[in-house]
């Protein structure tokens, strides 16, 4: 059958090499993700459906589209972006927070506010207000906790405040937190959903960390930038964390992914490899 663009029988459009600094010029202007012909395979696996999808029928007319229409640029963001995260990722930062973070600012103040700054599907954030609320709990504290969570992705924040997280994902929840900060769904099909106390102390909306869409105004006093940091170059990286660390409260905390590490800014104390404090006066 003739069709009116060129599409390989066997399924989507093929990348060619040639065309991958042109998409990686979009990926880089509009979220700080770097690309280059090493990720061709990447690329096409990722991008292949969505040219289908969009009608472009070819990867050239989809860097055209691109460049011009603003939802199919969203969508392009959102089938490059990695999304894996998990609840207690990382966990000896929460252990830090519970701990050491967590007791040092309540003492001060009795409205503490998390941001995790690239949330993905929420796990992150969800974490650290199970933390919180557990600390309180316990200590005896009399403090309220809350949460802002932030991320490019429309996709991921829809599933982030829904909150709704399948058997697996409950994997790395201890059985003490799973009992007091999830309902479980009636079918018993191994669903949970965090309690709707939690849920309405948490907001979710669109913010991209390179442009600073969406990011005006958060004030938290604990920031999660983790494994995101990673997808950016250095100068991106400097951005990022200039903005974040605008975010943060004085006296708040920034907490990165262990792997992201070893930079400099002049309001910041490192507490920890991946732990920085900002300094009260700034
Ligand atoms: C690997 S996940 C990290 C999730 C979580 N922070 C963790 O450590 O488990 C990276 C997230 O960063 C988001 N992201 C990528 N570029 C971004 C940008 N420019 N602004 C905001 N979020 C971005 C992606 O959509 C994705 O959800």
């Amino acid at each position: 059958m003739q069709r009116a663009f060129m599409v390989d029988q066997n399924g989507p459009p093929q990348l060619r090499v040639d065309q991958v600094p042109a998409l990686a010029a979009v990926a880089f202007a509009e979220a700080g993700l770097r690309f280059d012909e090493e990720k061709l395979d990447f690329l096409q696996a990722r991008l292949g459906q969505r040219v289908l999808h969009s009608r472009a029928g070819s990867f050239r007319s989809y860097i055209d589209l691109i460049e011009r229409d603003d939802e199919e640029r969203q969508h392009f963001v959102e089938a490059l972006t990695v999304h894996t995260t998990s609840f207690f990722r990382e966990d000896a930062q929460y252990n830090w927070l519970r701990d050491f973070g967590l007791p040092e600012l309540t003492q001060h103040k009795n409205d503490i506010m998390l941001w995790s700054a690239a949330c993905s599907t929420g796990q992150e954030g969800w974490t650290g207000l199970m933390v919180a609320e557990a600390y309180r709990t316990a200590s005896g504290q009399n403090f309220t906790c809350r949460l802002i969570g932030t991320d490019i992705s429309t996709a991921v924040l829809a599933q982030a405040a829904r909150a709704v997280y399948c058997q697996q994902d409950m994997d790395s929840v201890s059985a003490s937190h799973r009992n007091a900060f999830f309902l479980q769904a009636r079918n018993r099909d191994g669903r949970c959903r965090i309690i709707p106390e939690l849920r309405s102390r948490a907001e979710w909306q669109r913010g991209n960390l390179v442009s600073g869409m969406g990011l005006s105004g958060i004030k938290a006093d604990v920031a999660f930038l983790r494994n995101v940091l990673i997808y950016f170059n250095s100068e991106t990286k400097t951005k990022v964390i200039n903005r974040v660390v605008d975010g943060i409260r004085p006296g708040g905390f920034l907490l990165t992914g262990h792997s992201e590490t070893g930079f400099k800014h002049p309001d910041l104390t490192a507490v920890q490899p991946s732990i920085y404090q900002k300094a009260c006066g700034s």
